[in-house]
């Protein structure tokens, strides 16, 4: 979905461990990682030290030590469901990004991350029961040790994007892999290209 990054500006928020990054800055873009935690910044850093990416601790909730209108790309992928308030870090996105650049992004699927399975005689692979989803809570998550989950309905993110000035170029729920996460997983995720219109 990134397309031709080739002498772009991008910044990877929230980028992990660095892989995502490592792979654009190999499309020899100007690629900046950042991540909350120290930890994995250390990670990121010597893992990828032959890498022309670079990484940076930051808060993404707060706004970024980062010049107005440098970057040409933004990529948050399995980012935004993670932290508590997305309206700075949108806003901050937008501020950072130059007038025709893009935010990639990628989200847990909300209607059914935190939906519970329910399984009938008459349909035994079961399906996902959703309720409340259209109210904002935080429930704890394990996959790779203690982490939080923040649920909002996709008005929460898409209201975001208008306020700061986003609009959407490109939703995408690939049927594919909607699939094979629902029957194994139990959950599916939204990718959205997100162009800056002022
Ligand atoms: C699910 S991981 C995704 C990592 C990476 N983007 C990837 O695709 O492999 C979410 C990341 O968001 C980071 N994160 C969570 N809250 C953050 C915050 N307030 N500021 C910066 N990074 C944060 C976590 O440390 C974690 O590395």
């Amino acid at each position: 979905m990134i397309g031709d990054v080739y002498n772009k500006y991008v910044l990877d928020l929230g980028c992990g461990c660095g892989e995502f990054t490592k792979k654009v800055a190999l499309k020899r873009a100007f690629t900046v990682g950042i991540d909350g935690s120290e930890k994995m910044i250390s990670y990121a850093s010597k893992e990828n030290a032959g890498s022309a990416a670079m990484y940076a601790i930051m808060d993404i909730t707060k706004p970024l030590p980062i010049k107005s209108r440098s970057m040409d790309i933004v990529i948050a992928n399995m980012v935004l469901m993670d932290i508590p308030d997305i309206e700075i870090c949108i806003s901050e996105v937008a501020r950072v990004l130059r007038i025709d650049g893009i935010f990639l992004l990628s989200i847990t699927h909300p209607a059914f991350f935190c939906s519970d399975w329910a399984h009938e005689d008459t349909n035994p692979r079961g399906y996902k029961v959703v309720r409340d989803y259209l109210h904002e809570k935080c429930e704890p998550v394990s996959f790779w040790g203690e982490t939080l989950h923040y649920h909002r309905p996709l008005s929460s993110y898409f209201n975001a994007f208008e306020k700061s000035g986003m609009c959407v170029l490109s939703l995408k729920e690939p049927f594919q892999i909607l699939r094979r996460i629902l029957r194994t997983h139990h959950f599916s995720l939204i990718l959205g290209f997100h162009h800056l219109l002022y």
